[in-house]
């Protein structure tokens, strides 16, 4: 009898255990993909800088109090018309990181190249279009402007209205 307690005490620690180490990774990674690119927000704009961007990189930022991200594409990362441009020859994509579905926040998974959304699976491919689950539509591109390797959201520059022309 006391060896079934001692052995049950012992599994609910390891299992504690290992629960919060898995909440302390998540956290990790949501603090990590929430790091902001150095941005400037006034009146509603928000500019940021990408030349520090890594390839394969995804940075979130707060745009009139939604979550935006920018993600520099690798050279061999099938350019998406529509959705993606390019900035000195480099390929990025935008898009409001919000859930065409509820609304939910997907997360980035870089390995996968994919957005997942726990809410209820959805899944986005990289470009932010909707490939499986629930959402009907691809997450929205928020109006930008690109100046040099600075982009203000809240401005509808060239690019922009080119990519939601074609979208
Ligand atoms: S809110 Fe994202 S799949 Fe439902």
């Amino acid at each position: 009898m006391e060896e079934n307690v001692n052995r049950r005490d012992f599994l609910g620690m390891s299992l504690a255990g290992v629960a919060t180490i898995g909440a302390i990774g998540t956290l990790y990674a949501m603090k990590k993909s929430w790091d902001p690119l150095p941005s400037v927000v006034t009146g509603g704009f928000t500019t940021v800088d990408i030349s520090q961007l890594q390839v394969g990189e995804l940075k979130t930022f707060e745009w009139r109090g939604q979550p935006v991200y920018v993600l520099k594409k690798a050279a061999d990362d099938t350019k998406v018309e529509g959705r993606d441009f390019e900035v000195n020859g480099e390929l990025y994509t935008v898009g409001l990181q919000v859930c065409t579905h509820l609304g939910c926040i997907p997360l980035y998974v870089a390995n996968k190249k994919e957005f997942l959304c726990a809410c209820h699976g959805g899944v986005f491919n990289s470009s932010g279009v909707n490939l499986a689950g629930p959402p009907p539509r691809p997450m929205e591109i928020p109006p930008f402007n690109i100046d040099g390797t600075k982009l203000t959201f809240g401005e509808e520059g060239e690019v922009y209205k080119q990519l939601v022309s074609k979208a």
